[in-house]
């Protein structure tokens, strides 16, 4: 598709950045939406790229009254207007920089991107239908509205009724038409963009499940994670080792009563956590394919064993997938769940430590998988030189898994992710292991690796 310009999402916030996006997406049909958490990198890229049109950034109103924050402001705004989400109502709007305070709706969104935009009128989109990337459909079996399909402008037909349960298939028969898009109702659109976290459009429910579809279920789930794998490069031999290393340690910890309970509450969600573990597993099989060193297959049953336990004691998906201890989205969780998050590493160790069979590297992965290569990491604090040369390929592929979520396993941007990922790991103590996983993905690669 060729874009016509380009539109900046910047900002911390992922479920905040997903619900601008969905709002863009149907209000700018064919320009190109570009996701930063980072505002100086945000900044780089204005300063490159002449065809963005207008940026939405997020930030708090503590941020906001930061003089560096101003001045990135004034630097962004010298280029092109910004819509900044704030969490206070104190901001005056001018004519190119507007103020929107969360939450809002649909409508005052667009009405305040209209003052910034030039081609959008306030009500430009009267459109029946809102679209939705099919992404959003796999991890969930119920609707709560109507789903349709788009034939032409003007038709569509609906595929799944309000509160109708779906199966994986019904969907995968559009994403393999290659259809991006499902479409909803212009009025459960706001609801459900308006609520995304609270009151989601799809849920997940098991109270019409019957003996063995629970079993079922986790094939499909299996299925899904392949279809995923199979989009960022993982090949079939990797994915195929990984499930026999996963079946080998479900045989070995059947005996641990703890641990054994927390695998099978954990398989049984079937959410992030499950997911993410078993992602890293297929990736850990494939990096170890490559990686010049002896006794490969141990080192992948090890990276296996660490993937499947490193986040076992969090009970929440929602922490699982925040990586640092400053991140501002842990100031959604409780003190204790906090707490918990902060001594995971420590716990998780501690609890295997019981297992006989299990080996020592296994317990130093888990206890470095927060550490960072600049030393900003936790618990320690440590720098590269003390990551052990495993506790590195795992971070490695753990970084780019978080990553393959943050973009919704876009596909045109996993390249991207491996080049980010590069410039942190393709030099220094982890070179081999970086170098490693991108050769052993199934991936032409056109940007420059070096
Ligand atoms: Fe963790
Ligand atoms: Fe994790």
């Amino acid at each position: 598709m060729d874009y016509s310009s380009q539109l900046l999402v910047v900002g911390e916030d992922n479920g905040l950045r997903a619900k601008c996006i969905l709002i863009l997406e149907n209000l700018f049909d064919t320009s190109l939406i570009i996701e930063y958490t980072n505002i100086s990198e945000a900044i780089e890229e204005i300063e490159m790229n002449d065809t963005i049109t207008f940026v939405v950034l997020q930030a708090s109103a503590d941020e906001m009254a930061q003089n560096d924050f101003n001045e990135q402001l004034k630097k962004m705004n010298s280029s092109c207007p910004v819509l900044v989400i704030t969490d206070e109502d104190e901001f005056k709007d001018n004519n190119k920089i507007c103020y929107i305070q969360t939450p809002f709706t649909v409508a005052d969104f667009q009405k305040k991107i209209s003052r910034i935009h030039q081609d959008l009128a306030e009500d430009s989109n009267n459109a029946s239908y809102r679209k939705v990337r099919i992404a959003n459909f796999w991890r969930f079996n119920k609707s709560l509205c109507d789903i349709y399909l788009k034939l032409s402008d003007i038709k569509y037909v609906k595929i799944i009724n309000n509160n109708e349960q779906y199966s994986r298939s019904d969907i995968e028969k559009y994403s393999k038409k290659k259809l991006d898009h499902l479409y909803i109702r212009n009025e459960d659109f706001e609801n459900f963009a308006c609520g995304q976290f609270h009151t989601p459009f799809l849920i997940l429910d098991k109270s019409q499940w019957k003996e063995g579809q629970e079993e079922e279920a986790l094939l499909t789930t299996h299925a899904f994670i392949h279809d995923l794998a199979k989009n960022v490069g993982i090949s079939k031999l990797a994915v195929e080792l990984a499930e026999a290393y996963v079946k080998e340690i479900e045989a070995l910890i059947t005996k641990e009563e703890d641990i054994y309970g927390l695998f099978l509450k954990m398989r049984e969600n079937r959410d992030y956590l499950y997911d993410h573990s078993y992602l890293i597993s297929c990736l850990s099989a494939s990096m170890c394919m490559e990686l010049p060193w002896k006794n490969r297959d141990e080192i992948a049953k090890k990276l296996t064993l660490a993937a499947i336990f490193h986040d076992i004691t969090i009970d929440d998906p929602n922490l699982a997938m925040i990586d640092d201890i400053n991140s501002p989205l842990l100031k959604e969780f409780s003190l204790e769940q906090r707490k918990k998050f902060k001594e995971h590493p420590e716990k998780t160790v501690e609890m295997i430590r019981k297992i006989k069979s299990f080996p020592a590297d296994v317990e130093t992965i888990i206890f470095q998988h927060h550490e960072k290569i600049d030393g900003s990491g936790f618990p320690k604090g440590i720098a590269e030189k003390h990551i052990s040369p495993l506790s590195g390929a795992f971070q490695i592929i753990h970084s780019f898994v978080s990553e393959l979520y943050n973009h919704e396993f876009d596909q045109s941007k996993v390249e991207e992710i491996l080049l980010g990922l590069y410039k942190t790991y393709g030099s220094g103590a982890f070179k081999v292991q970086m170098e490693s996983l991108l050769k052993s993905l199934e991936l032409e690669l056109t940007l420059k690796f070096e």
